[in-house]
């Protein structure tokens, strides 16, 4: 095997094309690159070691023709520790603007597709301020309010919350109380009874109706957090079995979470989701998957309107 061909020393302006075209304003003033209409910045000095930090100049055609808005980053090792600090902080800045603009899209999305996020004026004033906390229902607060508190955690791993109990015992006050902290935050949440979702969706089989049934399932299968309060109350139909299992499938398949309230036990759930005469095997391990994957909140005590608080 023969050496490898040691290069002959390149030209220096072949050199700086190799180096993207870039020289310090010091080896510009030296090979004569500066054109005397665009003069080169000041140099500047570290503010840790003090060595001179000169600017870099794109060069074209032998005279550079742009400097850089900032001189070139010190080697030194404070600085380097800056800059590597800095470099952090701007990639999460644009991180967080992405995200912001992404919740933004999401938001108009929602809004396009199926108007407000489906909370109805009723319960605006569901929140976790006006859950009044004793000891029954310390633990179904807290675990809720934690799950808003902690929201982007829990999202990232998919998991969601599922409230089962009797009626009237606050479920659907804190699913709101949810909804209602994470939209003040932008993040994009629908929270809709089943009836109600389960319409909207039918609403788009109108031929004038605007958007299509595709997008609107689509809505419902992205959006950050989905809540669908009271789950077994509508009417089942191969239609609407078929339609929620996508959509909460679909979301468990992509780990988005989900928070689910019913007034129902698993079994009755499950029956009451699947219209008689049809098979609810998948349906039935599809809801102990969502419970796998959520926390449990068990509500079962008397009716808060009775007036036992
Ligand atoms: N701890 C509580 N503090 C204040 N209001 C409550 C509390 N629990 C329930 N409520 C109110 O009682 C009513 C019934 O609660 P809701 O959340 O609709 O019950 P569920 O969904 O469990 O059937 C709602 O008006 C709700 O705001
Ligand atoms: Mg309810
Ligand atoms: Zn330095």
């Amino acid at each position: 095997m023969g050496k490898i061909p040691v290069p002959q020393a390149a030209s220096k302006q072949a050199r700086d094309l190799e180096n993207n075209g870039l020289v310090t304003s010091k080896e510009a003033v030296e090979r004569g690159y500066v054109s005397d209409k665009i003069l080169p910045p000041e140099p500047e000095k570290c503010k840790f070691c003090g060595q001179t930090l000169y600017y870099e100049g794109l060069v074209i055609n032998g005279s550079v023709l742009i400097w850089m808005t900032q001189p070139e980053r010190c080697r030194c090792k404070k600085a380097v520790e800056y800059w590597k600090k800095y470099d952090k902080e701007q990639e999460e800045k644009k991180a967080a603007e992405e995200k912001a603009k992404k919740q933004a899209e999401m938001n108009a999305r929602i809004q396009r597709l199926i108007g407000k996020s489906g909370i109805k004026k009723r319960f605006m004033n569901r929140t976790f301020d006006n859950f009044i906390v004793n000891e029954t229902n310390r633990e179904a607060f807290e675990i809720a309010k934690r799950y808003a508190d902690e929201f982007p955690k829990f999202a990232a791993e998919g998991k969601g919350l599922y409230f089962e109990g009797t009626f009237g015992t606050g479920k659907t006050h804190l699913a709101v109380a949810i909804a209602l902290q994470l939209m003040n935050c932008n993040i994009p949440v629908i929270c809709k009874t089943s009836i109600d979702l389960l319409n909207d969706i039918k609403r788009t089989f109108d031929s004038d109706y605007g958007s299509s049934e595709h997008q609107v399932l689509q809505v419902y299968k992205d959006v950050d957090l989905l809540i669908i309060d009271d789950l077994g109350k509508e009417m089942a139909t191969e239609w609407s079995l078929a339609t929620l299992y996508d959509i909460l499938n679909d979301r468990y398949e992509t780990m988005r979470p989900t928070i689910i309230t019913t007034n129902y036990n698993d079994e009755a759930l499950v029956a009451r989701l699947t219209p008689r005469g049809f098979d609810n095997t998948n349906m039935g391990a599809l809801m102990s998957r969502l419970k796998g994957t959520s926390a449990v909140v068990t509500m079962a005590w008397e009716d808060y309107r009775s007036g036992g608080y």
